[in-house]
């Protein structure tokens, strides 16, 4: 896209000093400036408590940069980048005074340009400041009736179905639904995109995609690291809310979706929808046999001790808090009835890695002799997502000799071998699509509340049933047995990689 047909774009980022905006949103931003993908007129308005001049400000933002960015930081498009780095505020990020100096700051570099610019809000703070931090600009007139104006919320967006409901109530009232950005950062994903690619773009898998050859599919994020600094947050969420509501759900609608007619905006949210309003609810006295939640204790992950979660920082010696989650679910549709999707995640795993896994069913009838088919498995697709992204195709073939023998083998597709170059960080892609205005990789307000009301049942049960068996796996193990009796019951189990992936 040609950079002078972008809208001038003013991105004023709440909680700027903070750790979101040091890793992440602005190695994405110097990324994007150096890769010519932002609007000619641009400038990134810094707020927070944190007392920094702006020259603070830019050598601190530089250190994230050269710590978390994936391109190496050069002077030349550093020096560019800082003229976008305009001004920095310190102040109360809810008092009325910030809003005034913000909306006074927005309307002078508004005439500076010649009197257009979007003004983009990115909320890089606690959940707890969404509301009055949406309030605030409602109040200087920043809202729906400044056009181009666009809020952005990462999550977590609620911590119920409830208090989702409640925010985007109060979220609507100053924004317009096509206004508001809800993150969840594996859309942002290279590897997750390419599903739709592989599944819409091809004559191969679409026809078999259904109930009539797959017999399961199975969803996997699985991490090494345990809590590290997050505990005070992670305390509160447990890994359903920290991860199924949002990151592993996502994965299944686009998985489980239908085709779209076209890739506008609303056309794949409204397929992703659809998805999750037949996903069959976990009824209260199921719950016990369909969800499996887990909690790590001491352990070794890549041949280091590492601590119990109860031994965290910010964690309660006694928490009851999941950090490993598996579940097993159903789509209700022609599509998909009766094929079951097995989802799990979990920190300090023993390896990282989030993958899908389509297994099909078996062929209708094996006329080989037993003995030429006794490393007979299921033909299975394994698509990839991190840290490896690539594709594997599973499928049998005859071993060299004079006799049958069949083995199952791989076909390959490799990202980084394929296209040579590096696929850009979620964010990347993410702070791309709010710029311009494109919200196809964003959460609408109905899909959030379809997914809390999913898992609400589950939370609901938990939190009435306080586990007695915590921490019931060690860190570096694949969860609590019962995660494998989950599965085991069906007479499956859960895919394991080969080798390390890390
Ligand atoms: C975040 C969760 O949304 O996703 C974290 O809050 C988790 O707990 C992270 O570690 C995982 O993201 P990624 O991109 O590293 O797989």
């Amino acid at each position: 896209m040609n950079r002078s047909t972008l809208s001038p774009t003013i991105l004023v980022i709440f909680g700027a000093a903070g750790d979101l905006s040091w890793r992440m949103l602005i190695p994405a931003l110097y990324c994007l400036s150096t890769e010519g993908c932002l609007p000619e007129k641009f400038a990134i308005i810094g707020i927070d408590r944190k007392e920094m001049t702006k020259e603070e400000f830019q050598s601190h933002l530089r250190a994230g940069v050269e710590s978390f960015c994936r391109l190496k930081i050069d002077d030349a498009s550093w020096s560019t980048f800082t003229t976008f780095l305009a001004q920095y505020h310190s102040g109360d990020l809810s008092h009325p005074d910030t809003f005034g100096v913000l909306a006074k700051a927005i309307d002078e570099l508004r005439q500076q340009w010649g009197g257009t610019a979007d003004p983009v809000f990115y909320l890089a703070t606690s959940p707890t400041l969404i509301e009055p931090i949406a309030m605030g600009l409602g109040k200087v007139g920043l809202g729906k009736n400044t056009p181009g104006s666009r809020i952005v919320v990462e999550k977590p967006f609620g911590r119920d179905l409830a208090s989702a409901q409640a925010l985007n109530r109060s979220l609507g009232e100053v924004f317009a639904e096509k206004q508001i950005f809800r993150i969840d950062h594996y859309l942002g994903k290279e590897t997750v995109q390419n599903i739709l690619a592989l599944r819409f773009g091809n004559a191969w898998f679409e026809p078999i995609w259904d109930r009539r050859y797959i017999d399961y599919v199975q969803i996997t994020v699985a991490e090494t690291i345990g809590v590290e600094q997050r505990g005070g947050y992670y305390e509160h969420a447990g890994a359903l809310r920290d991860m199924v509501q949002n990151h592993l759900l996502q994965l299944l609608c686009i998985v489980a979706m239908e085709p779209p007619v076209s890739f506008a905006a609303e056309e794949v949210r409204n397929k992703k929808t659809d998805v999750l309003h037949a996903i069959r609810p976990f009824p209260t006295e199921m719950v016990h046999q369909l969800a499996v939640r887990g909690q790590y204790g001491a352990g070794w992950v890549h041949g280091k001790h590492v601590p119990a979660y109860r031994s965290e920082p910010d964690v309660s010696t006694d928490s009851l808090t999941e950090t490993f989650v598996a579940l097993k679910v159903f789509v209700d549709n022609w599509r998909w009835q009766d094929v079951p999707f097995y989802l799990r995640t979990g920190k300090r795993m023993p390896q990282r890695v989030s993958q899908v896994v389509i297994s099909l069913r078996p062929v209708p009838h094996q006329a080989f002799p037993a003995n030429a088919v006794d490393q007979w498995h299921p033909n299975r697709m394994i698509l990839n997502i991190q840290p490896q992204e690539s594709i594997l195709l599973n499928f049998q073939a005859k071993r060299p000799g004079p006799t049958i023998r069949l083995t199952p083998v791989d076909l390959h597709f490799s990202y980084p071998d394929a296209f040579k170059s590096e696929s850009p960080e979620a964010y990347e892609t993410l702070l791309r699509d709010i710029i311009h205005g494109d919200s196809t990789l964003f959460m609408r307000a109905d899909q959030v509340e379809a997914a809390w009301s999913l898992v609400e049942p589950i939370l609901q049960v938990w939190e009435s049933n306080p586990p007695t068996d915590f921490p019931n796996y060690s860190a570096g193990s694949w969860g609590p047995e019962a995660a494998q009796v989950l599965i085991a019951r069906d007479g499956k189990s859960w895919f394991e990689s080969p080798e390390d992936e890390e």
